[in-house]
């Protein structure tokens, strides 16, 4: 018996913010930023809309997918780096929220894999027994950790949630194999700083991620005992097109098996995922018992990838 994803949903906040309209608080241009990132805008949360209010509308979403109510929730996992507050946790919020009282309730902190560190958590849960229904959500208001005035992380990222809820799935489908990594070593190179906002050396991560990100989709793929010619579509981590284009390339899928929703969103760190599954779900590209391999990587440094026939 194999956990799956029963249900999906996500949430973004309504502000969008175009290249055009940093140009006008950067020194940068829409050329550099569609060219260098595959960027073209990014959604913003409102000043009263947190963290949790995003977690809480995603949340919602895939309870309403999954056709489950929220008392049915064993366990509820939020992956963030920016929480309201340190405690009580984003999970305990949006657990008072739904009315999920029978949900234990937790925070994950794995940067943009958060949301691959929540799922393959979640999939231990349910094939253990332990729980039926597992809420995961990938959420990140980064607007609030951003330093506006720095070019090279500034016209990265965006906000928003994701979320899934992990069951049981019919025999064959759901999480075939995972992989699951850290490197505390290259924590310098994303992180947030003594002014408490994100500092970053691109480079080094661009190679870390380029060289991860591939490697990571291949190992799941073989994992779960497949050749890369067998998987359908692949959903990277929505961090820099031309970081996500090496992974496309590495399995040697053709452009239009790759998830690409990063020019709407940008980068929103631990919701980027399932933000794509969501939207590539609605758009068609997703079919069932299609072999999908979803792979982050993050600050950390972390990364994670599963290989995953689509259904329930
Ligand atoms: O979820 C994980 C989060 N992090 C990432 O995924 C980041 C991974 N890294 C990247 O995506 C890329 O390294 C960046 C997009 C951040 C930068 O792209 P790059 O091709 O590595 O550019 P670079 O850092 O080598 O900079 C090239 C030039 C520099 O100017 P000089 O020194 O050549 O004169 C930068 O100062 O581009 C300049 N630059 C910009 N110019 C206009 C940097 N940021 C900007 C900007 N607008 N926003």
């Amino acid at each position: 018996m194999n956990a799956g994803i029963i249900g999906i949903g996500k949430y973004v906040p309504e502000k969008i913010v175009t290249n055009e309209d940093l140009e006008k608080i950067l020194d940068t241009s829409d050329e550099w930023i569609r060219t260098r990132t595959g960027i073209e805008a990014r959604r913003i949360a409102a000043d009263n809309e947190d963290t949790s209010d995003l977690a809480y509308k995603a949340a919602v979403a895939a309870i309403d997918n999954a056709g489950i109510s929220a008392e049915q929730i064993g366990l509820i996992l939020v992956a963030t780096v920016t929480p309201d507050q340190a405690f009580p946790t984003v999970a305990c919020q949006i657990q008072e929220a739904l009315g999920a009282k029978n949900a234990a309730a937790m925070d994950i902190s794995a940067a943009c894999a958060g949301f691959m560190y929540g799922l393959i958590t979640a999939k231990q849960f349910v094939e253990g027994g332990s729980y039926d229904y597992i809420l995961v959500v990938g959420v990140e208001k980064l607007s609030k950790i951003v330093d506006w005035e720095d070019r090279n992380t500034a016209v990265l990222f965006g906000d928003g949630a994701s979320a899934a809820i992990v069951s049981k799935v019919s025999e064959g489908r759901g999480i075939l194999s995972f992989e699951l990594g850290a490197d505390g070593t290259g924590g310098k190179y994303l992180c947030l700083d003594e002014r408490n906002a994100i500092a970053m050396n691109g480079r080094e991560v661009f190679k870390f991620a380029v060289r991860q990100m591939g490697e990571s989709a291949m190992n799941v793929v073989e994992k779960a005992g497949y050749n890369k010619e067998d998987v359908d579509y692949l959903i990277p981590h929505q961090a820099n097109i031309r970081i996500m284009e090496a992974a496309r390339e590495r399995l040697g899928l053709p452009e239009e098996k790759m998830s690409k929703t990063i020019h709407k969103y940008g980068n929103t760190s631990a919701a980027s995922i399932g933000i794509s599954l969501v939207d590539d779900l609605e758009d068609g590209k997703i079919k069932e018992d299609d072999l999908i391999v979803l792979v982050g990587f993050g600050g950390g440094l972390t990364w994670g990838a599963v290989a995953l026939r689509w259904g329930k």
